[in-house]
């Protein structure tokens, strides 16, 4: 493969930081997720992070991490599903390896998220599918711009599957 990262991207609860776990031990790549690494590095939870200091302190971060992390190879990078939306942090990365993006439905998203523990701070809203939707359509031609990989209906060895096909195909061009 030539390429010298894979960055996984998509909107919350797509599924970005478990498969990208799984697709970095199949490649013997190092996995790291965006959102954690930043949370480890300030002591705080992003939705902390959001309270406190609001949320262009957090993308702030999140362009500084990128460049650190483009200068680096053999990564599966998991990234907090906002961060592609600054297009400096999209030139960025792209220059580091191949970026995939992850979808789901709106309804499989709130399902998803609704099992998992840590708060999106994005999603705090008393009608969280009308929430969800609304971000999708606002950010539906950022994620365009990237190759698809669909999570519907499918196991995780289907979805690992199905993401080295794609990964492969792009690295032929
Ligand atoms: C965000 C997604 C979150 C996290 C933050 C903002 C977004 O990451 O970075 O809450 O703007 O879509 P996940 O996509 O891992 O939930």
């Amino acid at each position: 493969m030539s390429t010298k990262n894979i960055i996984l991207t998509g909107f919350m609860g797509t599924g970005k930081s478990t498969l990208g776990r799984r697709l970095a031990a199949r490649l013997g790549f190092r996995f790291v997720d965006t959102d954690l690494l930043i949370e480890e590095r300030i002591g705080q939870t992003i939705a902390d992070l959001f309270a406190t200091q609001g949320e262009a302190a957090f993308r702030r971060l999140e362009t500084d991490l990128a460049k650190e992390l483009a200068d680096q190879s053999g990564l599966v990078i998991a990234t907090g599903g906002g961060l592609v939306l600054n297009p400096l942090n999209v030139k960025i990365l792209q220059q580091s390896g191949l970026i995939l993006c992850l979808t789901a439905t709106p309804e499989e998203i709130l399902e998803r998220i609704s099992r998992q523990q840590h708060i999106r701070p994005l999603l705090q809203d008393p009608a969280p599918l009308n929430k969800i939707r609304e971000l999708l359509a606002q950010r539906d031609s950022c994620y365009q711009q990237f190759p698809q990989v669909s999570t519907s209906g499918q196991n995780h060895e289907q979805l690992l599957g199905a993401l080295l096909r794609k990964i492969h195909e792009e690295d032929r061009g």
